[in-house]
């Protein structure tokens, strides 16, 4: 059995989670293993899991729980630190970091709405140190109508978490797009089945350089991406116009177009339509 799981069993206090988190877990944090870290979990519940993640990463972790329900204090007494709160309030995590400082890792296994996964994410990547990681839990709540949680919707943790893949993306010179606090922070982000986990980087991550190897090598090819609607469309004018010389204007706009895709032709989106029905959308 692996160490998380054994930790898990062997804990003295009841816990409740999914079985496919463990091996992710296993894997996540094993680097954390024996090290001076902070970890941080908002919803302590019975604390179980906090005397999981102890044995886990070793005595030298600092082992944070974070709880609306303030009974969880009493678990102060076994040398974690409990900080009674709630998750969705933007002055809570203030009050926080003020105290706590940087942390290495912060799990949000607490209410799992979308308000409160999304505020602790906003409220906290400044505060992760390099190599750090947030982790969200729980994310099919994000797909669940029951229990309140009132999605799929716009404002879903998931939806939200696009918008961190585009700050990603902003690294990117061909997007043209200002990078914005995320960009330069975040180096990956996974997801799992009802796990997203936010990745950051050991330091800054500056815009992505096009190499070449060497100039000399290249040769004159032409790029086919857009060649067989390309040059259907050119022979339709050629057909009108005559001829259509590389350097005519009529030519550049033609080029252009296709350049920019203007012409996704409706067959394109049926197929694509057609795939989402294949896996059920
Ligand atoms: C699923 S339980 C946590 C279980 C625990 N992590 C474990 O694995 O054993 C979720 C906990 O989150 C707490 N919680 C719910 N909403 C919260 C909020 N807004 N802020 C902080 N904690 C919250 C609940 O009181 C509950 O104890």
């Amino acid at each position: 059995m692996k160490n998380l799981l054994k930790s898990f069993r062997s804990s003295p206090k009841f816990s409740i989670k999914w079985d496919n988190y463990f091996n992710i877990y296993e894997n996540f944090f094993k680097k954390f293993v024996n090290k001076k870290i902070t970890f941080v979990e908002i919803g302590v519940g019975n604390g179980g899991s906090l005397f999981m993640w102890k044995k886990f990463f070793g005595p030298k972790a600092k082992i944070i729980g974070v709880e609306l329900n303030p009974n969880a204090k009493k678990l102060q007494k076994f040398g974690f630190n409990i900080e009674i709160g709630d998750q969705s309030d933007p002055n809570f995590w203030k009050k926080f970091y003020r105290k706590f400082g940087k942390i290495d890792i912060l799990l949000d296994d607490g209410g799992h709405r979308n308000i409160q996964q999304i505020t602790t994410f906003m409220e906290s990547y400044e505060h992760i140190k390099p190599n750090g990681m947030i982790i969200i839990e729980d994310t099919h709540t994000s797909f669940m109508k029951k229990k309140g949680f009132k999605n799929p919707s716009d404002y879903s943790f998931i939806n939200f978490s696009k918008l961190i893949v585009e700050s990603l993306h902003r690294r990117n010179p061909s997007l043209n797009k200002k990078p914005n606090k995320l960009s330069d922070r975040i180096e990956s982000i996974f997801y799992y089945d009802s796990i997203v986990s936010i990745n950051f980087g050991s330091k800054k991550i500056s815009k992505a350089k096009l190499l070449k190897n060497n100039s000399k090598l290249k040769e004159f090819i032409i790029d086919y991406r857009h060649k067989g609607s390309f040059i259907n469309t050119l022979s339709k004018f050629e057909k009108l116009f005559g001829k259509l010389d590389e350097n005519t204007i009529i030519y550049k706009i033609i080029r252009k177009c296709f350049h920019r895709n203007f012409f996704i032709t409706l067959n394109e989106k049926k197929r694509i339509r057609n795939y989402k029905k294949m896996i059920n959308y």
